[in-house]
């Protein structure tokens, strides 16, 4: 069943260099179905959702490891395997030396004009996932950056408004 966030809720969690979570607020917990004692220590794919390309995460480490942020719409499975939608900027954390020391995601509820337009992109890079891996699948994804004349996060904020 799909769970719905609030309109005025965030969902935050931060985690170490490898993804494993060290911190997430009760939204989180609540979203996600699962006690903190499951989540701290966890790797962040414990939500992860099978309808999830694996080009989007791809692009989201090869920014976050760059120091760049990144926003994403990303449907996560919680623990009872229901699913839900989230709209996240996702951050580099550095020390005082600029030195990466973690990472940290905020989420608020996507735009349905949003999910109109990433559910059938998703599902298509998800198809060709299965046949031609991942770099056909970023392929799609450029493309449609191309003919857009955007960036990225460009559009992934243009569609949020
Ligand atoms: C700060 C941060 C937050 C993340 N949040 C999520 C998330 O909410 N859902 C998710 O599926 N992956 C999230 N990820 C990405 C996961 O670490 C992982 O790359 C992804 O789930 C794909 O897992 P897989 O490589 O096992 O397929 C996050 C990563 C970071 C660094």
């Amino acid at each position: 069943m799909e769970r719905i966030m609030d309109e005025n809720d965030f969902i935050v969690s931060k985690t170490d260099l490898k993804g494993n979570i060290t911190y997430c607020n009760k939204i989180f917990m609540d979203m996600a179905e699962y006690e903190e004692e499951e989540l701290l220590g966890a790797p962040h794919n414990i939500i992860r959702h099978k309808d999830m390309p694996r080009a989007v995460f791809k692009l989201l480490w090869d920014k976050i490891q760059n120091k760049e942020e990144v926003f994403a719409y990303v449907i996560n499975e919680t623990k009872n395997k229901n699913e839900y939608w989230v709209f996240a900027n996702v951050t580099a954390s550095l020390d005082t030396r600029g030195n990466l020391i973690g990472y940290y995601s905020v989420r608020r509820k996507p735009n349905a004009k949003a999910l109109e337009i990433i559910k059938p992109l998703y599902a298509k890079m998800i198809e060709v996932e299965k046949t031609k891996g991942v770099g056909a699948s970023t392929k799609i994804l450029l493309d449609v950056l191309e003919e857009k004349g955007m960036e990225y996060n460009e559009l992934i904020i243009a569609i949020q408004k």
